[in-house]
């Protein structure tokens, strides 16, 4: 079993290596207000531990900075003011010493306060804790993507050899369910969101969900085939930003001379159409299922048909930093790309968020949002389990978003 402490130290520093080879400058990108600043994540993450954990559990803990209490409050209304969102790439100020100096001073208070209890409640705050900076890591990675790219350079931002292009995907079967009434939601073993609970019935219909997600070559034939000029397979509100945007194809994807190409962290590259499409929106995932003569999968048919699932996959543990083609065999359900489902982001029967001002982590977005499953290629493995809620609006494309598709038996 892995040491708290060394948990604890292994996580903080992930986010600090995921730094190591970008400018100052990159670290104060923010093309759009919901791709921030890594210098601006980096702060956050420490004013999290900061807030939640030492100042309710280490007596007389004195924040670091007072003004940070604003600066690096991203939405909690319930702990004070936040800086606009929009603005964050103005705060030139704290520098990135400064900001990694408040990192390595909360770690130090974090580490001490772990060393004085092992108190239960401090424990499960703790562990929010490295979960939400998995989050921000995963964020830094796609908020990072999408910085780069407003560059005409394509800045390479990792090493990582191209892979060779992969083989064709396994052909596209899609697998029966027998629906019924099933269960989902976290059931209280481990470490849970307050939104994936409570565990809970539903009925649903027999169904059937897809062996793997939709790949580039398949969604370039909805492309080549007029799918973004039809409206007949769009919703109204995506056909609306699909018009108002100009869209005609996936966020990173452009054409040179005639061919395909696909802007990644490891630069551009020519379009892999064995690979699943990414970075798509809610309306591109279901424009396509429509022109595919499918849709969607619900959030209880995801659970449901990947619950039986080990949770394996390609995660930014394997630091490819992209979707892979689905190995034989295999069905894709976690990492590579986050799943859009076609359920709104809504609280379970019985749901009640955590108690204090934690409880505006997930509860207060349960309105107009979407949910995604899986986990992606930007995700960490420790942090994705088949009951975990991702949830985004639907015009979001930035995030590693891709597509599978469902149908009724
Ligand atoms: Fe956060």
């Amino acid at each position: 079993m892995v040491d708290i402490d060394e948990q604890f130290c292994a996580v903080r520093a992930r986010s600090e290596a995921l730094c190591v080879d970008l400018s100052a400058e990159d670290c104060n990108l923010q093309a759009m207000p919901e791709t921030s600043p890594l210098k601006w994540h980096l702060a956050h993450t420490a004013w999290f531990f900061e807030t939640f954990l030492l100042q309710p559990f280490q007596v007389d803990y004195a924040p670091e900075n007072p003004a940070y209490a604003v600066l690096f409050n991203s939405y909690y209304n319930g702990i004070g003011a936040q800086y606009p969102r929009e603005q964050r790439s103005l705060l030139s100020r704290p520098g990135m010493d400064e900001v990694l100096a408040y990192r390595h001073q909360v770690d130090a208070a974090v580490l001490e306060l772990l060393a004085c209890t092992a108190e239960e409640e401090m424990l499960e705050r703790l562990e929010l804790g490295l979960h939400h900076e998995a989050q921000h890591q995963e964020l830094m990675l796609t908020d990072l993507k999408y910085n780069l790219f407003q560059n005409p350079l394509f800045p390479v931002y990792s090493a990582v050899p191209p892979a060779a292009p992969q083989g064709p995907a396994a052909a596209l079967h899609f697998i029966d369910h027998p629906g019924g009434t099933v269960e989902i939601g976290h059931a209280g073993q481990g470490f849970a969101f307050d939104n994936e609970g409570p565990r809970h019935p539903q009925i649903i219909p027999p169904f059937r969900v897809a062996n793997r997600l939709v790949t580039n070559g398949e969604f370039l034939e909805f492309v080549e085939d007029g799918g973004y000029a039809n409206p007949a397979f769009w919703l109204a509100d995506g056909w609306h930003e699909a018009q108002a945007q100009q869209l005609r194809h996936p966020l990173y994807w452009g054409r040179i001379d005639g061919a395909w190409f696909e802007y990644t962290l490891m630069g551009l590259r020519e379009l892999d159409l064995a690979v699943p499409v990414a970075h798509v929106s809610l309306y591109e995932a279901s424009a396509y299922a429509a022109w595919a003569g499918k849709r969607l999968p619900t959030e209880v048919e995801w659970e449901t048909a990947a619950a039986a699932h080990a949770v394996t996959g390609n995660f930014v543990d394997a630091e490819a930093l992209h979707p892979r083609a689905a190995p034989a065999g295999e069905e894709q359900f976690f990492g590579d790309c986050w799943e859009w489902t076609n359920s709104a982001y809504l609280p379970y029967p019985g749901f009640h968020a955590a108690a204090g001002a934690v409880s505006e982590y997930n509860g207060k977005f349960m309105g107009s949002q979407f949910v995604l499953r899986g986990g992606s290629c930007f995700s960490a493995e420790f942090h994705i389990r088949a009951t975990y809620r991702n949830f985004f609006y639907a015009p979001d494309r930035w995030q590693c978003t891709g597509i599978r598709l469902a149908d009724a038996q």
